[in-house]
């Protein structure tokens, strides 16, 4: 079988894990891509892989893929131009900070016939899609609300995260853009897309920026209340989310690895273990997923036009939390 040829554009934090895990997968052969000529050795000698300085001219040796791993505000211009040269496109979350040029990315991946999935990673943890798979065989009837509650210290996991993107709305940052995106995206791929936002947020305590680092939103997805609430600092890294539905519960303890079920009448939590691996594991298990995906296999991951979706939420959370009013995510055009 003969191995794709990847781009991965921007190798920091996360393109460098993309990097490491579309090798893992063995069924690629990578060119790492970035500005920073630093990070680039660094690249060249970790993964012996070679490497390009500049993305435009990189593309023209005609990559099967490329995964775009900049911050937010160049993901769509990159996949234009990436879809224009012919290659298929995985971009990171969030789609993008603003709906510019969303249009003409859909012209150029319809255009070009080439796959474009989003990196919103919670799509492959088999937790989650064990747990959805039972919301949406029904058995408990349709969900009436949920709650999603999560947090985690953010500069334990990262230290610098105040040099980067995060510090600026403008390039992604802040909670809503960076952080609730992930729960939302997958929120929205079991109850459908949210219609309406009504959100809080504010700084509150993380050092040397003044992005919101946490946020409430109530929002209506369909019939289904749904209840987020989200923030960058507390010491436990906890993500736990809970659908309740006509005839019983689901909960999901992210951070355990778990989910449960609670059927009317029960006494308590059946709950379902599911083994979660290393780090690299759901990446590796995306690279894969997205590799199939160009092989003709039905798609695991985020489409572009769920991402889109996610995107007009995000949008509508910043207006909301704004203004202070409810604010719909349709009303938001590109
Ligand atoms: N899915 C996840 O779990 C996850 C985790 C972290 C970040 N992200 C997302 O990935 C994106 C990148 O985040 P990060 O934390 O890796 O950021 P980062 O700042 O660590 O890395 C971004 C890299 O892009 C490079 N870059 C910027 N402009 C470039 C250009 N024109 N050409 C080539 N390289 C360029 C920078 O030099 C830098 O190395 C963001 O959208 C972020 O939200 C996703």
């Amino acid at each position: 079988m003969s191995k794709y040829s990847v781009l991965v554009i921007g190798c920091g934090s996360i393109g460098e894990r993309h990097l490491r895990c579309f090798l893992q997968t063995g069924r690629v052969r990578a060119t790492a891509c970035d500005a920073n000529p630093a990070l680039l050795q660094k690249m060249a000698d970790t993964y012996q892989v070679p490497v390009a300085a500049d993305w435009k001219t990189a593309l023209a040796a005609k990559f099967d893929a490329v995964v775009i791993c900049t911050p937010a505000h160049l993901h769509v211009p990159m996949a234009i131009e990436t879809l224009a040269a012919g290659s298929h496109v995985l971009v990171e979350k969030p789609l993008s900070q603003s709906l510019d040029g969303v249009g003409e990315l859909f012209r150029a991946r319809d255009r070009a016939g080439r796959q474009v999935a989003v990196a919103y990673v919670l799509h492959v943890y088999a937790v989650l899609a064990a747990a959805r798979e039972f919301l949406r065989r029904g058995e408990f009837g349709p969900v009436r609300s949920a709650t999603v509650v999560s947090g985690q210290s953010f500069p334990s996991f990262r230290p610098a995260f105040a040099q980067t993107y995060y510090r600026d709305r403008r390039t992604g940052g802040g909670a809503i853009q960076d952080a609730l995106t992930h729960s939302v995206n997958w929120m929205e791929s079991v109850l459908g897309p949210a219609d309406s936002v009504l959100c809080d947020c504010a700084h509150l305590a993380l050092p040397h920026v003044e992005v919101e680092d946490t946020v409430h939103v109530s929002a209506r997805h369909g019939a289904a209340l749904v209840s987020y609430a989200l923030n960058q600092f507390q010491a436990p890294n906890e993500t736990t989310l809970q659908f309740n539905a006509e005839h019983g519960s689901v909960k999901i303890e992210l951070h355990r690895q778990r989910w449960g079920t609670f059927a009317t009448g029960a006494s308590d939590w059946t709950w379902h273990p599911v083994p979660a691996g290393e780090r690299d594991t759901p990446f590796i298990a995306q690279a894969n997923a997205f590799l199939d995906q160009l092989e003709g296999q039905p798609s695991r991951l985020c489409s572009l036009e769920a991402a889109a979706q996610t995107l007009r939420f995000n949008l509508a959370a910043l207006a909301s939390a704004e203004s202070g009013a409810r604010v719909a995510c349709a009303s938001l055009h590109a």
